[in-house]
């Protein structure tokens, strides 16, 4: 019998505690999360997760070789089938599961293709664009400009006119579309026109969306124009927290595929592209169902809560076309007394998990069961527990209840 150290027993007893508390009691609002599926888990803990593979041809001290590690002739062929599903689901010839998450995708797609001095146009932060496309962030590591994509529309979105005079004056080497607050489809077809025509190139980042896109829904970035998509595969999209690129360009992807080991990562975590390509081959069963049901949960979501009098952003234009709805901060603020952080951390103790900067998401509880028809009792629990500071405890608890499996899976 082993005999664990009492280190080993609190972490034993808080992974099972986080498993019970996060996994089936509370309701998980956050649009960056979702529930990986139970086959998919159990490749995540397989015998894979210690494993090495490096598929790449090479002599060693004469010698031709195909590998540096022996043992793998079942890996590449999971791999191999990843690899297969990511490209038909997302509409490229060419994919790769092997970026290890979503910020991983983008500097993996971007550091072969822009050498330094290169100018990107990005969405900033301000308007809901990705911190790590900030200056000082991974444009820093390649002294890369970046300059900001104007995008003030309604919820952030990308303003056309704007974006394609700036475009035309700046001529960039890339631009980049994809925030982390992200309610609308782009003129993806429009922008890559332009971009295209002084001689740059566009690049997709889907971590939020990417599970909308494989259900067919939201927008079809490479068939619209984006020379290169990627991103997280465990907001939207339901695998495993891990990344994923995919084009349809042969002349980029051989540029980029051969970059990323020991220049991006060297090892890729086969037991992770296992789980992915589980969720992948998920998403081709049952992702436009579960894509359908996401983005009609936000919108419903959305009018149920300004129902209640919450201020909510994109009102006129319906709230959302993803799976994130936004408070309205200001508004919120000045007719609440409260900010989203404050909401956040009156909700999490009642079961109610929501970020604390205004965005609520619809993907986790879709993929538990919870139905469109539904988001009036949330809104309804939302503002009782979050505004009117009642105990909803045991009400969370008992809707909760009823969904111990996954719908989709
Ligand atoms: C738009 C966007 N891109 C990239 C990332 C980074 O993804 P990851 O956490 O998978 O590295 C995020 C994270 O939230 C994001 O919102």
């Amino acid at each position: 019998m082993v005999t664990r150290s009492p280190d080993e027993r609190a972490l034993a007893r808080w992974v099972r505690a986080h498993n019970r508390w996060r996994g089936r009691e509370v309701f998980n609002l956050l649009p960056s999360e979702n529930a990986v599926s139970p086959t998919a888990k159990r490749y995540l803990a397989s015998d894979l997760a210690g494993r090495y593979t490096l598929p790449i041809s090479t002599t060693f001290h004469g010698e031709a070789i195909d590998n540096s590690y022996a043992g793998t002739r079942y890996t590449d062929r999971i791999e191999e089938l990843g690899n297969r599903a990511a490209a038909r689901l997302f509409h490229g010839r060419f994919a790769t599961v092997r970026p290890l998450s979503g910020h991983i995708a983008a500097l993996s797609a971007m550091a072969p293709l822009l050498p330094s001095g290169s100018k990107i146009l990005a969405i900033p932060p301000e308007q809901g664009g990705y911190d790590g496309y900030a200056p000082g962030f991974i444009p820093a590591l390649f002294q890369w400009e970046v300059k900001p994509l104007p995008a003030g529309g309604p919820g952030g979105s990308v303003r056309l006119e704007p974006a394609l005079q700036m475009i035309r004056q700046e001529r960039p080497d890339a631009v980049l579309l994809g925030q982390s607050f992200f309610l609308f489809p782009y003129p993806v077809r429009e922008i890559a026109e332009e971009v295209h025509r002084s001689g740059g190139l566009l690049f997709y980042d889907a971590s939020h969306v990417l599970g909308l896109i494989a259900g067919g829904l939201f927008q079809d970035p490479i068939r619209e124009g984006a020379d290169l998509l990627f991103g997280s595969t465990h907001k939207s999209f339901f695998g495993p927290q891990g990344g994923l690129l995919v084009t349809d360009r042969e002349e980029l992807f051989q540029r980029i595929d051969p970059a990323l080991v020991w220049r991006i990562f060297d090892n890729a975590h086969w037991n992770r592209i296992a789980a992915l390509t589980q969720t992948l081959l998920e998403f081709e069963r049952v992702g436009a169902e579960y894509a359908r049901t996401v983005v009609e949960s936000s919108q419903r979501l959305g009018h149920e809560l300004s129902d209640l009098g919450w201020p909510m952003v994109a009102e006129a234009q319906g709230f959302s076309r993803s799976h994130q709805i936004h408070l309205d901060l200001s508004r919120f603020r000045e007719r609440f007394g409260c900010g989203p952080g404050e909401l956040a951390r009156r909700l999490e103790p009642q079961g109610l998990i929501l970020d604390l900067v205004g965005r609520l998401g619809t993907a986790e509880i879709s993929r538990l069961g919870v139905l469109p028809d539904e988001m009036g009792r949330l809104a309804r629990l939302l503002k009782s527990g979050g505004i009117d500071r009642r105990d909803i405890r045991a009400e969370v608890r008992q809707w909760r209840s009823e969904y111990p499996t996954l719908r989709f899976e």
